[in-house]
């Protein structure tokens, strides 16, 4: 193993939180005007008794007592970037049969993999707002997972949650809204983990735009930024917005998340103590683990006693060799700057989620495919070019999943305008326009990442990303459509050939239908100026144009959008001879025939889970392009409060026809049917007052002992060591100097610490705490809402009712959604009933005074109706 370089070593051990210790007074004095985020320490450690984990927590005892400290660390350090077949790999415990587990992206399936499927890009699952859907989606990329040997797969995402619509991951999550995402997050996570497989929530947590998320990626586009970006929200906006959808998955039992890359109020995503250790795993009573986004830690001991239990991908950045953890996590136990306690929560979290999976010893899945090649033979170990063997066995693990895929996909599309074209039924003569509709010449995998836009759009780039398996674009099976109804059928798959279209659209009996897209991503690809993040909002290719031109001349034109979010379409959508515009968002392998299945009514559409403004600036929000602070870190002050999308749309263009009103409002989408919704009732229940949570928790356990001779962990002689590889042995035995260059060294954790940071004593517990979620009373059920939906229409067709409730106040958003479900297959003329149950975090706000959730004595007000606007139907909640 190589000694540990200066630099790395002064950062690894003990370099505290900068926003809450360690700094010296000048540097304190030009940070205290910026947003600070307090400390929050000790870490909380497991609850033995946690609902739903008390099994998993059983088994990784018996385990973890087994350990030795080493065999501990291994478990919580990455073997370092492209060291093992996974984007992330922790070492093995060969001596009790446990492989090195895996950790593979991503949020809509495997990523670097083969014979996958490639599901819908959450943003238009989201659009399904259906939870057997999102559920159903879980189980088979946990499946897959499964199949594949991978044992944490990295989603779903829930930040970024959408705070700005030119946000380039927006559509890795589930649409603009805290309770849409909480929902979606939660199903999304229950399906992967009944799969046997590890969720992983993540980024947590206000990871809202991809400029400056790292500082090095910055200085590769000219930003000389030190530090990355820092979030700045206020207490109460980070409850009730950014933290709430991981609180519904927490609840769900989810076994891990991710620690963003940005700062929040000052203080790295990784290392903030009030974050992880205070509203995580205090309040929310969080029992898996914290997994490190890859380079996001960016300290040693101070990570761990911040709430940190893994380090991804284990180097301090990609390929040095160095790790933050590693060997330094060995010697900061060893020299009790990291308690014993926390190191064994760290692995305790780990193992419990392992187990609570129900995952074992016995049927564990050797990792089967290797990230980086496809080929069936190569290097194990590719960072170190070492160890050549079959290391891809072409599992083939899609299943039926493609049918799965091809119905959500389908769900998930929106019509936003239909003047009465849709569905088609046997057209005589169909032109379909646009390179968006056809294939990329370099094939569906040509560009690494999906990072290009040439042909159909069907999915976003960066890691949330796979291969496709193949991908039925809108030409292919639109064609075939055509082919068994009798239609003619011509495409022009080019953007450039107006003189050809104009030729072809013009033809009697034609409808036109023109694709354009306009994509996103994620920051480590740049594509023509999106660095991640959008740019603008306006189509791409020329789109907006290629839309005017054949509206211009063809009044049968359906215009079919695949953008990874709103896109400005007030230009055009009012032409009348637009007959028709169709979201068809991000659908992945299955993209035209879930087109085409909502073109012909075969199924039935969503609705759009963000609001469609009618400028960039009608938002009210934006990405920060250029950097606000110097050479430091970039502030981006969340001063909207919990005002996004559609909470900002009503509060500042409540009516139609005010200025910056939408042109489609969240939640909205055109169906097959016509519901009317009647017989609104409120039912009140009786349930007890809210008590916050007190006493104390019991005393930090330890499984096990280890001992404080430096030599029982010296680099053993009979392994081989493998470069760039992070190892838990440490780099030298032979003094006191071993992590020589640390300025925290021989120190105690009281002089780079809060007081009280490694106190394994009981402590306090939180009063909104309580259970995986927060405090059990949060879902006491204080109201059920039931109402009459009749189909007046004449087809059937889903419907989706969607509960708002204005919880009063000031300063307080106009509704905020509290309710939703999709219900399917409503005939003409047939009545259902819908019934929501509000509980009482629905009916909450989150006081900063309290630290608790409180029910606030303003007037209350419940609305049901089909959309974020389209409310019929009201009632005071007494
Ligand atoms: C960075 C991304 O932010 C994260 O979502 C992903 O899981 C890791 N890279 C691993 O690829």
């Amino acid at each position: 193993m190589k000694p540990l370089s200066l630099v790395a070593a002064a950062l690894l051990a003990a370099v505290a939180d900068a926003s809450t210790i360690g700094e010296d007074h000048k540097a304190l004095d030009a940070r205290a005007k910026l947003a600070y985020s307090p400390p929050h320490y000790p870490s909380p450690w497991m609850d033995p008794q946690a609902h739903g984990w008390e099994d998993a927590y059983a088994k990784a005892k018996a385990f973890v007592s087994q350990l030795t400290l080493l065999e501990k660390v291994n478990i919580t350090t990455g073997t370092g970037w492209m060291s093992g077949p996974c984007v992330g790999n922790v070492g093995a415990v060969p001596r009790l049969g446990l492989k090195a587990l895996c950790m593979q992206d991503g949020p809509l399936g495997l990523r670097f993999s083969d014979y996958n499927s490639a599901f819908p890009v959450a943003v238009t699952s989201g659009a399904t707002w259906s939870k057997h859907l999102w559920r159903d989606r879980g189980k088979a990329m946990g499946e897959e997972a499964k199949g594949k040997g991978v044992d944490v797969l990295l989603g779903p995402v829930a930040g970024p949650i959408g705070r700005a619509p030119e946000g380039g991951r927006n559509a890795e999550g589930f649409g603009a809204d805290p309770y849409l995402q909480g929902q979606a997050l939660a199903s999304t996570s229950v399906g992967i983990q009944e799969a046997g497989v590890v969720a992983c929530a993540k980024h947590y947590i206000a990871n809202e735009q991809e400029h400056f998320r790292q500082a090095g990626e910055s200085h590769d586009r000219g930003f000389n930024i030190s530090e990355s970006l820092s979030s700045n929200i206020d207490d109460k906006t980070m409850h009730e917005l950014y933290a709430w959808p991981f609180a519904d998955a927490v609840k769900a039992g989810v076994g891990s998340i991710m620690c963003s890359y940005n700062q929040i109020n000052n203080s790295y995503g990784c290392q903030n103590s009030k974050l992880l250790n205070g509203i995580l795993k205090g309040e929310m009573g969080f029992q898996g683990f914290v997994m490190s986004d890859w380079q996001a830690q960016h300290a040693g001991a101070a990570t761990a006693a911040a709430g940190l239990d893994m380090t991804m991908p284990g180097d301090t950045s990609f390929n040095t060799g160095y790790s933050y953890w590693g060997g330094n996590l060995t010697l900061g136990v060893i020299n009790g700057t990291v308690p014993e306690w926390r190191i064994d929560d760290m692995v305790m979290r780990i193992m419990a989620a392992y187990f609570k999976v129900g995952r074992t010893l016995e049927n564990q899945v050797p990792t089967n495919f290797n990230s980086w090649t496809r080929d069936s033979y190569g290097w194990e170990d590719q960072a170190a070019q070492e160890n050549w063997g079959l290391i891809n066995q072409q599992v083939d693990v899609r299943a039926n999943h493609a049918n799965h895929i091809r119905e959500s996909a389908a769900k998930g599309t929106v019509i936003l305008k239909n003047s009465g074209v849709l569905p088609l039924t046997k057209p005589k003569f169909v032109a379909v326009v646009g390179e968006d509709a056809g294939p990329n010449p370099k094939g569906p995998n040509g560009c690494p990442n999906r990072g290009c836009d040439d042909g159909t759009m069907a999915m976003i780039w960066g890691s949330g990303t796979s291969e496709f398996p193949y991908l039925i674009t809108p030409d292919n099976a639109l064609q075939a459509q055509a082919i068994k109804d009798g239609t003619r059928y011509e495409s022009v798959l080019t953007n450039y050939a107006w003189a050809e279209t104009k030729a072809l659209i013009t033809q009697p009996n034609v409808t036109a239908i023109v694709f354009a897209n306009a994509g996103g991503g994620e920051g480590f690809i740049d594509l023509d100026g999106n660095a991640g993040d959008r740019k603008n909002l306006t189509l791409w290719k020329n789109g907006d144009d290629l839309i005017k031109n054949v509206s211009s001349v063809n009044p049968y034109t359906i215009v079919v959008l695949h953008t990874a979010g709103p896109v400005l379409v007030t230009d055009w959508y009012n032409n009348p001879n637009i007959t028709a515009i169709v979201w068809a968002g991000m659908p992945g392998q299955e993209s035209g025939n879930s087109l085409t299945d909502i073109l012909y009514g075969k199924t039935s559409p969503g609705r759009s889970p963000f609001t469609w403004g009618p400028t960039r600036e009608s938002y009210g929000t934006d990405v920060m392009y250029k950097p606000n602070n110097g050479d430091d870190a970039p502030q981006d002050d969340f001063t909207e409060g919990v005002f996004i999308d559609h909470r900002h749309f009503d509060k500042v263009a409540p009516k139609k026809g005010d200025k910056g009103a939408p042109i489609y409002e969240f939640g909205f989408g055109l169906s097959w049917g016509e519901f009317k919704y009647s017989q609104l009732s409120v039912q009140k229940h009786n349930v007890r007052p809210y008590q916050p949570t007190t006493g104390k928790t019991i005393k930090a356990p330890e499984f096990g002992n280890f001992s404080t001779d430096l030599k029982d962990y010296a680099f053993p002689k009979g392994i081989r060591y493998i470069y760039q590889w992070i190892y838990p042995w440490l780099n030298t035995t032979t003094s006191g100097k071993a992590a020589s260059g640390d300025p925290y060294y021989g120190k105690t954790a009281k002089e780079f610490l809060p007081p009280g940071a490694i106190d394994g004593s009981p402590q306090p517990r939180q009063g909104a705490s309580g259970a995986p979620g927060g405090n059990r009373q949060l879902w006491d059920v204080l109201y059920t809402v039931n109402c009459i939906i009749t189909n007046t229409g004449s087809r059937t067709s889903d419907e989706v009712p969607q509960v708002y409730v204005s919880l009063g106040g000031k300063g307080e958003p106009v509704r905020v959604l509290r309710g939703f479900e999709r219900i399917e297959r409503i005939a003409p003329g047939q009545s259902v009933q819908f019934r929501a149950e509000l509980t009482r975090r629905d009916l909450s706000n989150w006081d900063v005074d309290s630290q608790n959730w409180v029910v606030t004595k303003e007037p209350k007000t419940v609305f049901v109706g089909s959309s974020s606007r389209n409310l019929p139907l009201k009632a005071r909640l007494d």
